[in-house]
């Protein structure tokens, strides 16, 4: 497991910490949106983060993450993904995930398509993934779905099931709807909890993004946890900057936090 160095953790940011630690002490029910840079921390590639080698600073996302994209070159947008999942399976997850994962009661809500929440131990349950799962493919003609190998992911194929449709990511590609489930309940959610923890996203892609306003316009607390500022920061009641892989594990100790 990666582990961020904690001398980042500066009395300033120790002091900051302590007050968002009595935000959730006092809170009842809390969730927690997150984006790529919780998974920052494991070597995994953010999207448009000034910091990393972003995936959209190399790719073109309309290219591969599109279903314009994927009837153009199907072949192009499977091999992209198989390499997205090759790295996925040669990381962990890192102390942010674990300090999450151990509290069972608090819901996920996220926009990563990685299962690091899952192997760091949540229940499934408990996490919402908004924007779909990279560990699957499903066939866009019958909907036929199966999980895939991270580290050896099948190339381009036609669906074994119906022997029509082509098997795509699991994943949610721009200009498609979110899974309707994990939505409702995500909206639903952040309409009835006291705090809203945000970690490592730039809250800039809709409608997953409008959660924030949707859960402060409902009284919640929101505090970030970003190494830099983000469309959110004007909704933050606390913004805690530096790596989530360091401050979680701070933030999180000797809490018990809930959803419900
Ligand atoms: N700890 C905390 N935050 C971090 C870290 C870290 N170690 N490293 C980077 N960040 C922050 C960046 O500052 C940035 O605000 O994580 C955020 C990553 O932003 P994006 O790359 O835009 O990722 P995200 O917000 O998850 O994107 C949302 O856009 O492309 C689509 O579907 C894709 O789910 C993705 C969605």
């Amino acid at each position: 497991m990666l582990e961020p160095k904690t001398t980042e953790l500066t009395n300033d940011l120790i002091e900051k910490i302590q007050q968002a630690k009595q935000f959730l002490e006092q809170a009842s029910r809390v969730a927690c949106f997150s984006g790529a840079g919780l998974s920052a921390d494991s070597g995994v590639a953010t999207f448009r983060d000034s910091e990393t080698h972003a995936l959209w600073s190399q790719f073109d996302p309309m290219e591969l993450a599109s279903p314009e994209g994927f009837a153009d070159n199907p072949r192009r947008v499977i091999d992209w993904y198989n390499w997205r999942r090759e790295q996925l399976s040669n990381v962990e997850p890192n102390p942010g995930h674990t300090a999450l994962a151990k509290q069972r009661d608090l819901v996920q809500i996220t926009q990563n398509v990685d299962d690091l929440l899952e192997r760091a131990g949540l229940d499934t349950k408990r996490i919402l993934h908004l924007h779909g799962t990279i560990t699957h493919d499903h066939c866009n003609h019958c909907g036929y779905s199966e999980a895939v190998e991270l580290s050896q992911s099948p190339s381009y194929r036609f669906c074994k099931k119906c022997h029509q449709g082509e098997m795509r990511p699991s994943v949610v590609w721009f200009g498609e709807s979110l899974p309707d489930e994990a939505w409702r309940q995500a909206d639903q959610l952040c309409r009835n909890i006291d705090v809203l923890m945000v970690v490592g996203t730039n809250a800039s892609v809709y409608p997953a993004a409008g959660l924030i306003e949707i859960a402060k316009r409902h009284g919640a607390s929101v505090v970030i946890v970003n190494t830099q500022a983000s469309d959110a920061s004007h909704l933050a009641d606390i913004e805690l900057i530096g790596k989530s892989g360091v401050i979680l594990p701070s933030l999180l100790e000797g809490l018990q936090l809930n959803s419900f």
